[in-house]
């Protein structure tokens, strides 16, 4: 691009998005988001915001303050967030997490959850085994994780295992799921690498964000899962997670979620835009960056 266009590439009409999180320097969302925009033609630009726990007040009021249109959330604001909205659709509220965030003209934020429809569509896009005689393992009890829990419930998975390091964060997502889903079975267990039920395991996904960061390793055994298992990471930078290689080595199918990120993002794309997002073409140019 030369300096002309780059300099007037931005004027005052142009539109503000961001995603807030804490990390957030691993975040794909903003080329996603902004090459979309340029594919379409459309005055918008999308940031990355390094936001800390202790400042998600600040931050959503100041992001009201100045006139940005929405906003994304990722780790670990997609829970904290929900008591600051106006209102909350019905399906972030059920899953007690909001990922997308709309700023009307008058200032009023309204709370979506866009991971259940992302994750639901990547997962169908890449494994295509009927859920419900399956035996899943979750690792994570955060806001993803409910994302996830309710995406596979939905989709009509009968036997979960939720495993996270707080155990008490697992029971309560547990049974929370448990009474919208009774005809589930979602055990909640300690992280313990010695007891986890691997041996059953089709389907094992990690919600946590362990891998996110260089030299994050899982405590996890995968060589007694079953030939034909499935592992889904939904973290998606790097592109082979340490999880997926330690399943890769023991000769198991895996997904990034690269997937996830693209399809949720494209749900608060059209939020925003009230378009849609040209998914085939953004996807295959995030692709190119990250390889
Ligand atoms: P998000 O909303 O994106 O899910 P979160 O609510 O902070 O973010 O959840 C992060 C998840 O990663 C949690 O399940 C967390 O476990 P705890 O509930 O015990 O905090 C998990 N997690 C983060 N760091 C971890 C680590 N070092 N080992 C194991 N689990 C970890």
């Amino acid at each position: 691009m030369s300096y002309e266009t780059f300099a007037h590439s931005i004027d005052g009409h142009t539109r503000l998005l961001g995603v807030i999180g804490d990390p957030i320097h691993h975040s794909l969302s903003p080329a996603m988001h902004n090459l979309a925009y340029a594919e379409l033609g459309l005055n918008y630009r999308y940031l990355p915001f390094h936001v800390r726990p202790q400042d998600l007040a600040d931050a959503v009021h100041g992001l009201r303050a100045i006139g940005a249109i929405g906003f994304n959330a990722t780790i670990p604001h997609k829970e904290k967030l929900l008591p600051l909205m106006d209102e909350v659709d019905p399906m972030a509220q059920m899953i007690g997490a909001v990922n997308t965030v709309r700023i009307g003209a008058d200032g009023r934020m309204q709370g979506y959850n866009t991971d259940v429809y992302g994750f639901k569509t990547a997962l169908r896009d890449s494994f295509f085994l009927p859920l419900e005689s399956l035996s899943i393992v979750v690792l994570g009890a955060g806001g993803a994780a409910r994302g996830v829990l309710m995406g596979l419930l939905q989709l009509g998975a009968k036997h979960i295992f939720l495993v996270n390091r707080t155990f008490s964060r697992a029971e309560g997502l547990a049974e929370q799921c448990t009474l919208l889903f009774p005809d589930a079975v979602i055990t909640p267990l300690e992280w313990n690498p010695e007891t986890l039920p691997l041996a059953q395991c089709e389907l094992l996904i990690n919600t946590t964000s362990l891998g996110l960061k260089d030299g994050d390793a899982l405590p996890l055994d995968l060589s007694c899962m079953p030939a034909q298992g499935f592992v889904y990471d939904i973290i998606y930078s790097p592109v082979v997670t340490p999880l997926m290689a330690a399943a890769s080595l023991q000769g198991l199918s895996t997904e990034n979620g690269l997937g996830m990120l693209i399809h949720q993002g494209a749900r608060a794309f059209e939020i925003w835009t009230g378009v849609k997002m040209p998914v085939t073409k953004v996807k295959a140019k995030l692709l190119s960056i990250l390889s």
